[in-house]
């Protein structure tokens, strides 16, 4: 069960996302709406709960600021502009997303396109915005932070690598890799830009790099595994699809008990990073648990 704070910010932020987002009044409202489609409708908010715990470890008690809250809004709308490509026909031609038809399916191709397109740019338009940070200089190492996570030696490097799993021939570095681009590095952002929109010194900023660093492998082997193991009405998307496609994954290189293990070893090293936080990560270290404990 994830816990009542993961709730809280899962709540809090996806409300401040859709409420940028329904701001929206101007005449492309079939791309607002596919937007909204695409961001609500659950999901876990992983990566928002980091930015917030990140955030709140950075600042001592600044519990909920709007800084926080919308640099983890950016975070999760660039995380949906990624799983709506994801989805595409020419991608994983997946039909179900959060327990819903995918946004390929609910509207059309083109759109779904469009709104991935407009949600990554608006994760940046959103970090630009002086209501997130008054310090330019702070909202400029946000937008690279995410910039950086998000592209070319990131997530759609990341997803490029995926693609070229299927052909075979990954060995457990290259996944390793891949794994690491494709969704550590999005996870690695969120920790980061919650300790730099919360003020952290340079030892925490290192800190959260190694544990989401670790944080980010975990959590992939988990969804490696529940791509085998989960059951598809609480995942909410398909199973079965890593395995159809022969794409290579902790799971087909290590084996179900070797890969369930490396996760628990990951997460292990993600917190003894940070132990010098003592109580006040307990939340950050809950999320790592929650991350290979989570059954969608
Ligand atoms: C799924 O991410 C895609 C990956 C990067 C593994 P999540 O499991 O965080 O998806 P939601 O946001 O909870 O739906
Ligand atoms: C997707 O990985 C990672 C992204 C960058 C979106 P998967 O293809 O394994 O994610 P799911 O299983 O469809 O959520
Ligand atoms: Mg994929
Ligand atoms: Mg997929
Ligand atoms: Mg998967």
């Amino acid at each position: 069960m994830p816990s009542s704070q993961l709730q809280a910010d899962a709540h809090s932020v996806g409300a401040t996302l859709n409420d940028i987002i329904a701001g929206y009044t101007g005449p492309a409202a079939r791309l607002r709406d596919g937007m909204i489609y695409a961001t609500s409708n659950g999901g876990k908010r992983m990566r928002a709960a980091l930015v917030m715990g990140a955030a709140r470890l950075a600042s001592g008690n600044d519990q909920n600021s709007q800084g926080a809250q919308r640099t983890a809004a950016a975070l999760e709308a660039l995380h949906a502009y990624s799983l709506v490509h994801d989805d595409l026909p020419a991608m994983d031609d997946a039909q179900l997303r959060r327990g819903y038809p995918c946004t390929h399916i609910h509207f059309d191709e083109a759109t779904a396109i469009l709104v991935g397109d407009a949600l990554q740019t608006m994760s940046f338009e959103i970090l630009a915005d002086p209501q997130t940070h008054n310090d330019a200089a702070v909202r400029i190492k946000l937008v690279a932070t995410l910039a950086t996570a998000s592209g070319l030696d990131g997530m759609a490097g990341g997803q490029m690598l995926d693609l070229e799993a299927e052909q075979g021939g990954f060995d457990l570095e290259a996944v390793k890799a891949m794994q690491a681009m494709k969704t550590g590095a999005l996870i690695k952002a969120a920790a980061l830009c919650g300790g730099i929109v919360g003020g952290g010194d340079e030892g925490l900023l290192a800190a959260l790099d190694g544990f989401s660093r670790n944080l980010g492998l975990a959590f992939q082997i988990a969804d490696d595994l529940l791509d085998y193991q989960g059951n598809e009405e609480v995942l909410g998307k398909p199973v079965g699809q890593d395995a159809a496609r022969g794409k290579g994954s902790f799971v087909t290189l290590l084996g179900l008990d070797e890969a369930r293990q490396a996760a628990v070893d990951l997460v292990t090293e993600a917190d003894a990073q940070l132990a010098p936080w003592g109580d006040d990560a307990a939340y950050l270290k809950s999320l790592a648990a929650f991350a290979i404990a989570r059954k969608s």
